[in-house]
């Protein structure tokens, strides 16, 4: 059973200390049952029933991320936005929610949707603003703040103790994407935040082979006992053996991230030095409009996500991205290999990102090597 360190780059690289009662295994099996044996009177005692609504594997995993985001419960999901939608389909049929303008697309797309179709009403704001913020507000009509940050891609920063204030006086739940900044660096509950959710494909997993969601809940009350009961009647739940490599994937947590950080400043302080970069958004760089609100609300660094705006425009930006060779071509974010996306193609028609910008997820390689490329790309 877990001994409790105040440290959480302790607590996350023992996985709380877990070990298996019946062999002294430091690494605890995998479950791979999908039902469990009744006792003979038809009760459960010993806790499990059914594999969608339970799953061993998941206690552990649970426990760590809970811990680390200072909440009372998480639950794991089958992805980032199975967790994000079930915040969203826990809340009353026609809720009026606020959410971000600069937020991870598909989840804006999803929300945009759901209004289209009267699910719930929607107020997009420049989350940045908490001015916006209070005059999108309704009280006692608006259920639910959504934010993000930093945010997908530009990198802006949300006040989240000053969001959380607005929507709590609203009589609204705040929820906090933590994806970009993880817990090593951002505790949104700490700052007032009600649920916190995460890409767990991203940081939490952090090697680009699982696809992963978490929510962490301040408090178990009413509105968490619904989020459970959306993901086990929803049934968007988490399979065994990414649930086994989930937590593997964080007991590095804070090597990486730390890591990742360093090298995402090196890179942003270089970038921006560069004749062929028009801009650099990085709240780690002093000119960033959010980097004294993210002083304060992050710590240990700015996160390893930046974005680059490139000399030339879209089609600059494309033929820097086809000529890197160290970084990959590809979509996501958090995982160990630094990767490199034109943002404006995947987001399609519509979009708020600018069509000079490339997104880069920082890893792990060494930052030299990772500056090196990129000049060289750039040309
Ligand atoms: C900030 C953020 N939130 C949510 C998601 C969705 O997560 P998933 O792809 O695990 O469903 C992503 C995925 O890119 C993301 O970057």
């Amino acid at each position: 059973m877990p001994r409790n360190s105040s440290h959480p780059a302790t607590l996350a690289a023992q996985a709380l200390g877990w070990i298996d009662p019946s062999t002294g295994a430091v690494v605890l099996p995998l479950y791979t049952a999908t039902t469990f044996e009744r006792d003979p009177d038809n009760q459960y005692r010993r806790g499990p029933s059914y594999g969608r609504a339970d799953n061993p594997g998941y206690n552990q995993p649970e426990a760590l991320i809970t811990s680390l985001e200072g909440g009372a419960a998480s639950l794991l999901f089958a992805s980032g936005m199975a967790a994000a939608t079930a915040v969203f389909r826990s809340l009353p049929l026609g809720a009026h929610v606020v959410a971000p303008q600069i937020m991870y697309h598909s989840l804006r797309r999803w929300i945009a949707g759901g209004a289209a179709e009267g699910h719930l009403k929607v107020d997009f704001v420049d989350m940045t603003s908490l001015d916006a913020l209070r005059q999108a507000v309704r009280p006692g009509e608006t259920r639910l703040v959504w934010t993000e940050t930093p945010a997908n891609p530009l990198w802006s920063v949300t006040d989240i103790a000053g969001a959380a204030e607005i929507a709590h006086n609203a009589g609204a739940l705040l929820a906090a994407d933590n994806t970009a900044a993880s817990p090593v660096l951002t505790r949104p509950i700490e700052l007032g935040a009600d649920v916190v959710m995460h890409s767990a494909t991203k940081y939490l997993n952090g090697h680009s082979d699982v696809i992963a969601g978490s929510l962490t809940g301040a408090r178990d009350d009413e509105f968490w006992r619904k989020l459970t009961a959306t993901r086990s009647s929803g049934g968007a739940i988490l399979g065994s053996l990414e649930t086994y490599l989930l937590l593997r994937g964080m007991r590095t947590l804070y090597l990486r991230v730390e890591r990742a950080c360093r090298s995402a400043q090196r890179i942003a302080e270089a970038m921006a030095a560069h004749p062929r970069v028009a801009a650099v958004l990085y709240p780690g760089l002093p000119g960033h409009p959010g980097h004294d609100i993210a002083a304060r609300q992050m710590r240990g660094g700015f996160g390893g996500m930046l974005s680059i705006r490139v000399m030339g425009g879209e089609a600059a930006a494309i033929e820097t991205a086809a000529r890197v060779r160290l970084w990959k071509r590809a979509t996501s974010l958090g995982g160990v290999e630094s990767l490199v996306e034109h943002r404006a193609s995947v987001e399609g028609p519509g979009t708020p990102v600018p069509s000079d910008l490339l997104r880069l997820s920082v890893g792990i390689e060494d930052s030299d090597d990772l500056i090196a490329d990129l000049a060289a790309a750039l040309g």
